[in-house]
């Protein structure tokens, strides 16, 4: 044991013993490390109680309030042990631990999170990748048109700029509302034209936090023919939903936000019946099905598994699927719940501070986790450097043109921290 997880035992002993009547409580606060299942709160534990224990199982600070989660999910202790414990495993071998019964057990998982296949989900570095792998593999030809919103991020932008600056793709784009989904699906469907072949947008945009109609873009590309690739950057770990109901042809998530797993994860979903019709750019080993270099022969993996390729980290996967397990130990509808309880508390707050205008939608229901905010005399950087030294971190908001500033809450947030937010505003200079 080093000196810091002896002074976190002996702290957390003392804690233990004066609540003798709540192990559970105690455990989980006691090393350090991932609690086990067993010390899990049980299902009827109060609200807030259920919520501390949660809180303590991230090494984040306390003193400053982390509101980036849409930037950045910082992990908490399982996930940490499980990249830390492969690594000490493998590195006393020197093996790369590659292991198609975990990458399968781990996509399972995540197949189930997200509502679809194991076999239609590829692991990648980061959203961006996902959407690389989508952008590179669709047979797009010069004068296809592609649908975007204003507000998107570098990631769903720069992509597919490139793309029209190398294949001449057309891009058109479209002002996202947050008055009502009917508006933005009109504003959509102004879009389209009979050279339109991919929509691509966020499912919760990445200015406002705003969640976008996908089921319902979903259809309208089906009836019209058109591919439809959600990013959904903002949405996997926040929010309850189900990928085969939504109807997308393909959707790109970071380990490394909502879902809490390491730095440079990712997932891509490919349905099923769209595995041929967006090649893999990227192969090598692991990409191939039946192929044969001497007889020339090529048979790609016939599952999603075909746009991986070479060696990989396992370490960060078995965090990544730590990190899974962890929101699915929580329960996502759970997670929803509390992220979204914490974001309205801000937005009711706001109601007292005449300065600042809310960017994310009023209307409840097109709400997420992370909510969009900008002073009326203050510019952004200003806001957030006085917020800064309220301890207090946030994330500019530029996209789109927007000077503005976005809060995030997930899981380790708290009440307290939303009140730390509003006093924050309210001590903002005026000018
Ligand atoms: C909507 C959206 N798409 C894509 C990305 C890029 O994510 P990553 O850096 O993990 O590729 C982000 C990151 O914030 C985002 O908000």
């Amino acid at each position: 044991m080093n000196r810091n997880d002896f002074l976190r035992f002996s702290a957390s002993a003392a804690f233990g013993a004066a609540f003798i009547t709540t192990p559970w409580h105690f455990s989980g606060r006691r090393t350090g490390t991932g609690a086990t299942d067993a010390a899990w709160p049980p299902p009827d534990a109060a609200e807030e109680q259920f919520w501390d224990f949660v809180r303590e199982q991230f090494p984040l600070s306390h003193e400053r309030a982390y509101l980036n989660t849409g930037g950045l999910g910082a992990s908490p202790y399982a996930v940490i042990d499980a990249v830390k414990g492969k690594m000490d495993e493998l590195e006393k071998t020197c093996e790369t631990g590659h292991s198609e019964a975990l990458w399968d057990e781990i996509k399972r998982d995540a197949g189930a999170l997200l509502g679809c296949d194991a076999a239609e989900i590829a692991f990648t570095r980061n959203t961006t990748e996902g959407i690389n792998i989508v952008a590179n593999g669709l047979p797009l030809a010069r004068g296809d048109e592609i649908i975007l919103t204003t507000q998107e991020h570098v990631g769903n932008a720069f992509t597919w700029l490139a793309l029209a600056k190398r294949e001449g793709v057309v891009l058109r784009l479209f002002e996202p509302s947050t008055l009502s989904d009917a508006e933005n699906i009109d504003r959509l469907t102004r879009c389209i034209t009979k050279k339109t072949r991919l929509i691509s947008i966020p499912h919760a945009v990445t200015t406002t936090g705003m969640l976008m109609p996908v089921a319902q873009i979903a259809r309208i590309a089906a009836e019209k023919k058109i591919w439809f690739f959600v990013d959904g950057a903002q949405t996997a770990g926040m929010i309850p939903f189900n990928l085969h109901e939504i109807g997308c042809d393909a959707y790109a998530t970071s380990g490394h936000k909502w879902l809490l797993g390491p730095k440079e994860t990712g997932l891509l979903y490919v349905r099923r019946e769209m595995l041929d019709t967006i090649r893999a750019t990227f192969v090598g080993a692991y990409s191939g099905g039946d192929f044969d270099f001497l007889k020339g022969t090529i048979g790609f993996n016939p599952a999603a598994q075909r746009y991986e390729y070479g060696t990989v980290s396992t370490p960060l996967r078995a965090g990544l699927g730590a990190a899974i397990a962890f929101i699915r130990k929580i329960g996502i509808e759970r997670v929803w719940k509390r992220d979204r309880m914490l974001a309205d508390s801000l937005v009711a707050g706001l109601s007292g501070l005449p300065e600042i205008i809310l960017l994310s939608p009023a209307r409840p229901e097109a709400r997420s986790a992370m909510i969009t905010i900008m002073h009326r005399t203050i510019s952004h950087e200003k806001l957030q450097a006085h917020l800064d030294t309220c301890n207090l971190r946030t994330r500019s908001v530029t996209e789109g043109g927007l000077n503005a500033l976005r809060i995030s809450f997930h899981v380790y947030n708290t009440p307290g921290e939303v009140a730390r937010v509003l006093e924050g505003l309210r001590t903002a200079p005026k000018g």
